[in-house]
């Protein structure tokens, strides 16, 4: 469903990203690795079209068999932009109007995109918080961000970024500002997403352990390149790249062997289920 080709970012005097290619499949979660500064959020944001100024992108990146999207105009583009990919980053009070109710904000991209009835919304409002786990929703539509948690936030900004039910969802470090216990809400919630919409997920993150359990695929990026990219699995068992390793090295082995377990008890059931 996406396609992304000799993808080049630069900004006035340098090459961030220097020339990668990837794809994503329909209802696919393609996980994003590597250090900080190797151009990973860069590359989401050239996809979502959302480059900050200055900064600019070259190559070819195709949603759905369309045209390039980087060499659309701007209305067709609008079009693309909200209706078809939705994205949600690391912190959420940053991306969200302080000074807007929550009901408001997230049915913005619905103002935005289609003109739809005031009721009609409000209902969509108020059923999208409760699809992304909000008890009250009714209430929490009254409310400004600064008066919820982070990891209501967080909710509230994938049900903006799903309103449109997009058929790609760019999640950038999601839940590297909660605590443990939400961040495995979040990503239950994108997997649920993932599951009931067949919700293509681009997932970037520091947490390797978190794209073993959760991606179909992953790409690592060292310096604005895609140093290897494949299943998890072979990933973890066959890493070809020193880089790799090294990630792979960083993560304690007790961590390790427990994925490692899982991994294993996993493909037992698989096989029982078979039998
Ligand atoms: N607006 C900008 N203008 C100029 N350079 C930028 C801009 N945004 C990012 N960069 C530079 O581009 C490089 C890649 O940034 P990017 O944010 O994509 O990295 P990242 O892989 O997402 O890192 P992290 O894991 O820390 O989030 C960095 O060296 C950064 O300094
Ligand atoms: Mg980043």
């Amino acid at each position: 469903m996406l396609r992304v080709s000799d993808l080049r970012i630069k900004t006035k005097n340098k090459e961030i990203v220097k020339g990668i290619s990837f794809t994503v499949k329909d209802g696919e979660i393609v996980g994003i690795v590597g250090e900080s500064g190797s151009g990973k959020t860069l590359t989401a944001l050239s996809v979502a079209d959302l480059l900050p100024e200055g900064v600019s992108a070259q190559g070819s990146i195709e949603l759905d068999n369309d045209k390039n999207m980087l060499e659309m105009s701007e209305t067709e583009l609008r079009s693309i932009k909200g209706d078809k990919i939705g994205m949600i980053f690391q912190e959420p009070m940053t991306s969200l109007n302080p000074t807007m109710r929550i009901g408001r904000q997230v049915i913005e991209p619905l103002v935005i995109h289609k003109k739809t009835d005031k009721k009609l919304m409000k209902y969509m409002a108020v059923s999208m918080l409760e699809a992304v786990g909000l008890e009250d929703a009714e209430e929490i539509c009254n409310k400004y961000p600064h008066e919820l948690s982070g990891g209501m936030r967080q909710r509230v900004m994938i049900a903006m970024a799903m309103i449109n039910e997009p058929s790609l969802l760019i999640a950038d470090e999601p839940t590297t500002a909660l605590d443990v216990v939400v961040q495995k809400q979040i990503i239950d919630l994108i997997k649920k997403i993932n599951e009931d919409n067949n919700t293509s997920v681009i997932f970037i993150t520091h947490n390797l352990k978190l794209v073993r359990q959760f991606c179909d695929k992953v790409l690592v990026m060292k310096d604005g390149m895609i140093v290897e990219q494949g299943t998890p699995e072979r990933i973890f068992n066959e890493p070809k790249e020193q880089y790799t390793r090294e990630l792979i090295n960083a993560i304690p082995v007790r961590t390790r062997r427990k994925v490692q377990k899982q991994e294993k008890l996993e493909n037992e059931k698989v096989v029982a289920v078979n039998e």
